[in-house]
């Protein structure tokens, strides 16, 4: 069986499915940190893997950037290939000076503009999103046992990265207490609702809207990979 998108045999994806923007990151978390590694997917080089990783069996796929690629992506996965949980493991920019550059942040809710839930299930046009609590309480004990600080917060997934305007970002974290910015939270944990599935977004802060102080992509690999292993070890 092939979806569109996804070119994978049924049985050829895990039930927990961890997905970077990023195909390049999925098969460095394939290359780095997995065994018995098998690609199921190279259509349109978004290349996804399944293996295990302390024996237990884990997929990684790359999202693309943005609601309309991750939307298409994980809604085939919860919908065709049975995945249960989807843990997006991103990059954000900070919107305040409370958070600093590499700290890893676990999405509480994403608060959009986008019309994605509305158009995808036409049912009511609400501004947030959430992800599974009970998704994010195990996040939070993996952090924990591996001793990694987290902070929790409102995400903003954003439809646009070049804003003509750039301190509109300054309204949305007064209006809506969204502490970073992403681009895809939203569509997937809406995705998750509509298919009765789970969902979460763990994300590394690469940049900052206030001070404007930006991470080289050599300093992200290091640094993502503490988000790396907390979404790793919900393997099962
Ligand atoms: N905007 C949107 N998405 C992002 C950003 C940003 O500044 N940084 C990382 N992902």
């Amino acid at each position: 069986m092939s979806t569109p998108h996804i070119s994978a045999k049924q049985d050829e994806i895990a039930k927990t499915v961890l997905m970077p923007g990023d195909p390049l990151r999925a098969k460095f978390i394939a290359d780095t940190f997995l065994d018995n590694v098998k690609q199921f997917n190279t259509v349109r080089n978004m290349f996804g893997y399944t293996g295990t990783y302390k024996g237990k069996k884990i997929s990684v796929m790359g999202s693309g950037m943005g609601m309309p690629s991750i939307g298409i992506y994980s809604y085939e996965l919860y919908k065709f290939y049975d995945v249960e949980n989807i843990i997006r493991i991103g990059s954000c920019g900070a919107y305040t000076d409370k958070i600093d550059l590499y700290d890893v942040l676990l999405a509480e809710s994403a608060y959009s503009e986008s019309s994605y839930a509305y158009v995808q299930s036409g049912t009511y046009k609400q501004p947030y999103t959430y992800p599974s609590k009970h998704l994010n309480e195990k996040i939070e004990a993996a952090a924990k046992a591996l001793n990694i600080p987290i902070t929790k917060g409102v995400i903003h997934s954003s439809d646009v990265f070049y804003r003509e305007n750039f301190d509109d970002y300054k309204k949305i974290y007064e209006n809506y207490d969204a502490i970073a910015v992403e681009m895809e939270s939203f569509a997937l944990f809406h995705n998750a609702k509509v298919t009765g599935k789970n969902a979460a977004c763990l994300l590394t802060v690469s940049d900052s809207l206030v001070t404007k102080e930006a991470t080289s992509s050599d300093e992200r690999q290091n640094a993502f990979t503490k988000m790396m292993e907390i979404a790793l070890s919900l393997a099962e």
